[in-house]
């Protein structure tokens, strides 16, 4: 009989007795028969197995579920590692003994199964025709009292299983499959990098140094004292530092470490497949490798063609098969923010912004005048006798950082007009000189069933997304089949299909390659961001080159200046980001020192500028988003899915209980002292 044990799963490491388990038992778990056949196997020869009575076959797997007992037939359920579901039987002369194992299976236990196969009549919901007769059994391990207790939502949703049991979420077939696909994924990108474009692999350190790259860093003591090693944001230094070795075609399936708010797109730790190409004069050369990395991705894992956004408006596929002339199209950063409030745009919707300066001006904020309106077409189904209120989530406070647009549902033919007069009246805008109301309502040709959302903008915007398109977004996400953009099929257009089944790619180029400093970022309560206009950030990092007409802006204005930067984005994600470089030292210590202004920039610089005065080549890359990539294959949003042991939304991992504090003695190791007051010094 086994003895259960009983005990919360949080005292697990004192439930056991302290003296040495019982020596036949325990060394009984490490003698077992291994598996020669997998599901997939016997599925297949199916007929050879059945008729082979002798033919012994073992299955090692979990207990999947509860064991149904009968008089004189038992049933258990073992898993295998696909999260196949075989079911395994007794026969009337089967021994008591295994009868009795049998009985006491645990959920999620791991077992060993001997037997024979025979044909099994299928029921509903499954899918294997055989089951295995039980001739011998092993309990190779036993599980807790916590698996029963699980069990019922590990069967619903195994995304719902408490975190610090992560292990028993991996169990399912969603884990198993989606980090299978992961890993198959990255030995495609490496074959097709390594094979197809002659990169070379290589691996950079990851005890890295403190440089202000862009987002907050972890750093790492070490035992001498007040010195830091710092975990890379990402390969860039090193990989710019690797093209001036020589190396002309780089990558890495590379970890990256960011200490930033976390979201379901975003980890401290993720992983990137970060390129670096030499002797590059364009960023076309790189932005091709991509295109023929991610056309064959989705080839081989969605089995889906990718479309890009066509002039007509429609949606083109690219198509498959001669990959050298595609070329995913290239919006502006521009063009986004001006159509769709975001830089990383889901174009497989046609909702777009109109904007309405030649009738407004927007009075709140002089740095905000443009006024824009986004039409949500057939929201909702008028009626004569009920006022429709605007739905709930596309004004719901929290989805907005700072300001909400003005949202009017059109339940009739007077709110056609209504709402200028009441955002006339609220002091919001002012009709400019050429407002003719007329004109303007008969271009927007509202009627009753849209909701409207009306907003305002700086002419180029930094603020990203605006609230416009933070307004799209849940638009997007709350009708999700309806305003699709039509498909462009050789002769004909298809309005209607399911957007799973549609991944829309594109550039987005000609970033500004500054910000200016943004004054009240963490205060989210401030309608409206506040610029220093005066002072400058890199958009994306300090090393990316500016557009070659935008040079002399450098000096007189930072802020015209536009970067060679490209970002990657399929469905609204931005899955990876790149540049040209600046591979002329001058030029780069230029931009630290003068505008950037970043102290000591020799300190956290030098070794760059010294790499790059040793004829370091020109040089452009990019990084994609591993994890973002695969979730987006296996059609989830969130990255917790492709990523074994993710960190949750405080940081924190549930299953090792980290991070933790140290004792003191190990502080002093490190020359380390805690401020007891709880804050910062
Ligand atoms: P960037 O910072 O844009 O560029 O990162 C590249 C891609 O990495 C993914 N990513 C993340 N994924 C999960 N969690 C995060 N916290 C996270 N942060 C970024 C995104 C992003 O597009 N060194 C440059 C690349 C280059 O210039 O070559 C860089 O890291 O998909």
């Amino acid at each position: 009989m086994k003895n259960k044990v009983l005990l919360p799963i949080q005292l697990c490491s004192k439930r056991f007795s302290s003296t040495l388990p019982d020596k036949l038992k325990t060394l009984n778990k490490f003698n077992f028969p291994i598996q020669q056949h997998s599901f997939k196997s016997i599925n297949e020869n199916l007929n050879k197995f059945l008729n082979d009575k002798q033919l012994k076959i073992t299955l090692n797997g979990h207990v999947h579920k509860k064991t149904r007992i009968r008089p004189t037939l038992s049933f258990g359920f073992i898993r295998d590692i696909d999260g196949n579901v075989i079911q395994f039987v007794t026969k009337e002369d089967t021994p008591i003994e295994i009868c009795d194992t049998i009985k006491e299976l645990t959920v999620e236990e791991s077992i060993s199964v001997t037997g024979f196969i025979q044909q099994k009549l299928l029921a509903e919901g499954e899918t294997a025709k055989w089951e295995l007769v039980v001739e011998d059994l092993k309990i190779l391990n036993e599980s807790n009292i916590d698996a029963p207790r699980l069990d019922k939502l590990k069967h619903k949703n195994p995304q719902d299983l408490p975190p610090q049991f992560r292990y028993l979420q991996l169990r399912t077939s969603f884990f198993q499959n989606s980090l299978r696909v992961r890993s198959k994924i990255a030995q495609l990108v490496r074959n097709l990098l390594i094979d197809n474009h002659d990169f070379v692999e290589i691996e950079t350190p990851l005890l890295f140094k403190s440089t202000p790259e862009g987002a907050r860093e972890f750093l790492v003591p070490t035992r001498s004292r007040n010195q830091f090693y710092a975990l890379p944001q990402s390969p860039q230094q090193y990989k710019q530092i690797l093209m001036s070795s020589g190396f002309t075609k780089y990558f890495q399936i590379a970890k990256c470490f960011r200490d930033e708010d976390l979201r379901s797109d975003r980890q401290p730790e993720f992983t990137q497949i970060d390129l670096e190409m030499s002797f590059v004069n364009s960023s076309n050369q790189v932005m091709k490798v991509l295109e023929d990395l991610i056309l064959k991705i989705w080839g081989k894992f969605k089995q889906q063609p990718m479309y890009v956004l066509g002039e007509s408006g429609n949606l083109e596929q690219i198509p498959t098969g001669d990959q050298s002339h595609s070329n995913f199209k290239n919006l502006t950063y521009k063009e986004a923010l001006e159509k769709f409030g975001i830089d990383k745009p889901d174009l497989r919707s046609n909702l777009s912004f109109i904007n309405l300066e030649n009738h407004f001006t927007a009075i709140e904020n002089e740095e905000f005048p443009i006024v824009e309106i986004c039409i949500l077409k057939n929201a909702f189904t008028p009626d004569s006798k009920k006022h429709t209120k605007v739905p709930k989530a596309l004004i719901d406070n929290l989805e907005y950082k700072r300001r909400k647009p003005y949202v009017f549902t059109m339940n009739n033919e007077n709110d056609k007009s209504d709402w200028i007069g009441l955002l006339i009246n609220k002091k919001f805008m002012k009709p400019t000189e050429s407002y003719n109301e007329l004109k303007l309502l008969y271009s927007l040709n509202l009627q009753p069933g849209d909701i409207i959302a009306v907003s305002t903008r700086a002419d180029l915007p930094y603020e990203n997304p605006t609230p416009l398109g933070k307004f799209r977004q849940i638009a997007i996400k709350e009708y999700p089949t309806k305003w699709q953009r039509p498909i462009q099929e050789q002769d004909s257009v298809i309005n209607e299909y399911p957007r799973e089944d549609v991944s829309v790619a594109s550039w987005v180029v000609d970033f500004p390659l500054f910000n200016p400093v943004e004054l009240n970022e963490e205060d989210s309560f401030a309608p409206y961001p506040k610029y220093d206009y005066s002072k400058y950030q890199s958009t994306h990092h300090p090393f990316t080159m500016c557009k070659l007409e935008d040079y002399d802006y450098l000096e007189t204005s930072p802020l015209k200046v536009k970067g060679e930067h490209y970002d990657l984005v399929i469905n609204g994600v931005e899955v990876g980001g790149g540049s040209r470089r600046i591979h002329d030292p001058q030029l780069q210590q230029y931009i630290f020192e003068n505008v950037l202004k970043i102290n000591n920039w020799e300190l956290k610089f030098g070794h760059l500028i010294k790499a790059l005065s040793m004829g370091c080549p020109p040089h452009a890359g990019l990084a994609l988003g591993f994890d973002r990539l695969c979730a987006m294959i296996i059609g989830s949003s969130s990255i917790k899915d492709v990523i074994a042991f993710p960190k949750n939304q405080s940081g924190v991992d549930k299953i090792v209980d980290s991070p933790t504090s140290v004792s003191e003695d190990t502080l002093k190791e490190y020359y380390i002292k805690v401020n007891d007051d709880n804050e910062k010094l």
